[in-house]
């Protein structure tokens, strides 16, 4: 059987991964999962469940037993809990700040690269996040990390109305034990400090169909043989 293909667009926060996964999957009429929020849907949930987020065991304790499902709509995946997508909730200040403390939880960690693998039934994807192509699907041949300098970041999330210590954030993502943000093996390094997204978008895509072209052509020589 045919497996699907999995695009993985890691990298930095605000490195622009949203925007070009977006576009991508459009212009491909792939899935777009963004896996960031369902680790803020984790935070948001903590905190309204008053648990503390530097608390691994109540952390992964609650992980266990709460109620969720993957919903695709509109070529999206989103996490439901309780039957709800906390689309806004999951984008104040308050989860940003407590997301990166539960992501760095291995039981967290664990669950989430279950749930993430289970997208791959709904089609052909791509998937954002930090982890992607290292860890959820590390055999995938299509890899990409982006990132931008800490000015221009800044700039685009304050450009959002969005105030937060990416410098902070971006430390405790790569510094945790449990698959921390790195540079996956084969990956395509894209630094779009001086780019638009229509030119990052653009250079990932043709990159994208050049490897998906090689494969298919791997493929028809495989099966003449
Ligand atoms: O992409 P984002 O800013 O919405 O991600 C929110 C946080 O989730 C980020 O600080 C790191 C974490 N994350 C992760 O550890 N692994 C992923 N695959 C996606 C996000």
């Amino acid at each position: 059987m045919k497996q699907n293909t999995i695009i993985a667009i890691d990298g930095t926060s605000a490195s622009g991964k949203s925007t070009n996964a977006r576009i991508i999957a459009r212009e491909l009429g792939y899935i777009h999962v963004d896996t960031g929020a369902m680790y803020r849907t984790l935070a948001w949930y903590c905190l309204q469940k008053k648990v503390d987020v530097h608390d691994a065991k109540a952390v992964g304790a609650l992980c266990r037993k709460w109620k969720t499902s993957l919903q695709c709509t509109d070529n999206q995946v989103h996490l439901l809990v309780d039957n709800y997508f906390p689309a806004k909730e999951i984008r104040t200040p308050e989860v940003s700040e407590a997301v990166s403390h539960i992501a760095a939880i291995p039981k967290v960690r664990e669950w989430m690269k279950n749930k993430q693998r289970e997208c791959a039934e709904f089609g052909n994807l791509v998937m954002e996040g930090r982890d992607i192509g290292t860890n959820v699907f590390p055999e995938t041949e299509y890899k990409f990390y982006l990132d931008a300098c800490l000015q221009e970041r800044s700039k685009r999330r304050a450009a959002d109305g969005i105030q937060e210590n990416l410098a902070a954030r971006d430390q405790r993502d790569s510094q945790r034990a449990s698959a921390p943000l790195m540079v996956a093996l084969g990956a395509m390094i894209v630094n779009t400090s001086e780019m638009t997204p229509q030119q990052t978008s653009q250079k990932i895509l043709a990159e994208i169909r050049k490897r998906l072209a090689a494969n298919e052509q791997a493929q028809l020589a495989k099966a003449r043989s």
